[in-house]
């Protein structure tokens, strides 16, 4: 007891600290942004037996100022079992260690509510991610989709639930990270879904995860249709990658540019730079020195740039913080 007690005061002065000491609250429309995504420990399944750097509870990572956004990875399954939708946390939050809430797929892993708060009273927005690699979110037709927002707000924003997979907590939006299927649905899905948003005094946001090869062939139509916030365009594992950034042919940030500009719902969209945090993330993947100069040559030339999207954490702490070099260069301004 005594102990609890004083970890609970030494936790309040260290967030009641951060906060006297000029916590800002995200804000979208900043050019300095660093998202990072957090939930597939990327860094221990590419190395499952080194478990120094596997990756940490969500809190861990926001003691400092270094990264403003999380996107949670993923909600894998739009549908599972007991026509909820499945989440998949790596270590942190699995059938191993968590319960899934009874006759469902669904995870408990309401643990994390409070690490989730303690982020979010450092100014960072937490959100969903739907989706990853080998993720599932489907639709039949236009009216389960729009209905399906009430079940995501319900389930991880403003309204309530049996099932929150994060108890009390209150995400911050939603992201979609979708690498395959179809788009049914999805324009259907995010309008209802920013109806939903839209009704609330707190300030929701809705993001994608693209590859850079443009259109995007399982999220395009719907970027041109439905107003995002920001896009995390993925600079990696293509020919349109940082790793063809000297060749202007092939680096594309200039077309994201003109779509945000001419083409999407919502002409103050932000696009990222996406990009690996260790050599192993990512095919793509640039060191420090280069991405500090493509961040900077980047923002001056194009309004639209809001910041740099991170895969994932894990990753960037084992790379020796890449992370806080990324912020670094995003901080500075020549
Ligand atoms: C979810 O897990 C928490 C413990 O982490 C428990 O207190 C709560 O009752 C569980 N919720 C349900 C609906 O099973
Ligand atoms: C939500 O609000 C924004 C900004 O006020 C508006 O542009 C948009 O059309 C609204 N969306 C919906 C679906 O109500
Ligand atoms: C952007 O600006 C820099 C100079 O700051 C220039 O060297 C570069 O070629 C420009 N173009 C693109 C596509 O980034």
């Amino acid at each position: 007891m005594v102990v609890a007690g004083f970890l609970r005061l030494t936790l309040s002065s260290l967030l009641l600290g951060i906060m006297t000491h000029g916590t800002v609250a995200f804000d979208m429309l900043s050019n300095e942004n660093l998202a990072v995504y957090w939930g597939q420990n990327s860094y221990g399944a590419i190395n499952p037996d080194n478990t120094a750097h596997w990756q940490q509870t969500l809190s861990y990572y926001c003691k400092d100022n270094v990264i403003d956004t999380f996107p949670i990875a993923f909600l894998v399954d739009s549908y599972a079992e007991g026509n909820l939708p499945s989440i998949d946390l790596a270590n942190i939050c699995n059938s191993g260690n968590a319960d899934y809430f009874p006759g469902t797929g669904l995870l408990n892993c309401s643990f994390l509510a409070s690490d989730i708060e303690m982020c979010q009273s450092a100014g960072k927005a937490v959100t969903i991610s739907l989706g990853g690699g080998s993720g599932n979110i489907h639709f039949q037709n236009d009216a389960q989709a729009a209905a399906y927002a009430k079940t995501i707000w319900n389930l991880f924003l403003g309204g309530t639930s049996k099932t929150r997979p994060f108890g009390s907590a209150i995400l911050d939006g939603i992201d979609m990270d979708i690498e395959g299927g179809s788009q049914t649905g999805y324009v259907s899905f995010l309008t209802a879904l920013r109806k939903l948003m839209n009704r609330s005094k707190k300030k929701y946001y809705i993001t994608a995860a693209p590859q850079c090869p443009y259109p995007d062939g399982y999220i395009g139509k719907t970027l041109n249709t439905v107003g995002f916030d920001a896009v995390y365009v993925q600079f990696y594992n293509n020919y349109c990658g940082l790793k063809h950034y000297n060749n202007r042919n092939d680096w594309n940030f200039a077309t994201w540019d003109k779509w945000a500009k001419n083409v999407s719902p919502n002409r103050d969209v932000k696009v990222y730079i996406g990009a690996p945090a260790s050599s192993a993330a990512g095919s793509g993947y640039v060191n420090s020195k280069q991405m500090t100069t493509i961040i900077q040559q980047t923002r001056s030339n194009y309004s639209s740039f809001g910041g740099v999207m991170l895969w994932d954490v894990s990753d960037a702490h084992a790379n020796h913080r890449y992370d806080k070099a990324v912020k670094q260069a995003l901080k500075s301004h020549p």
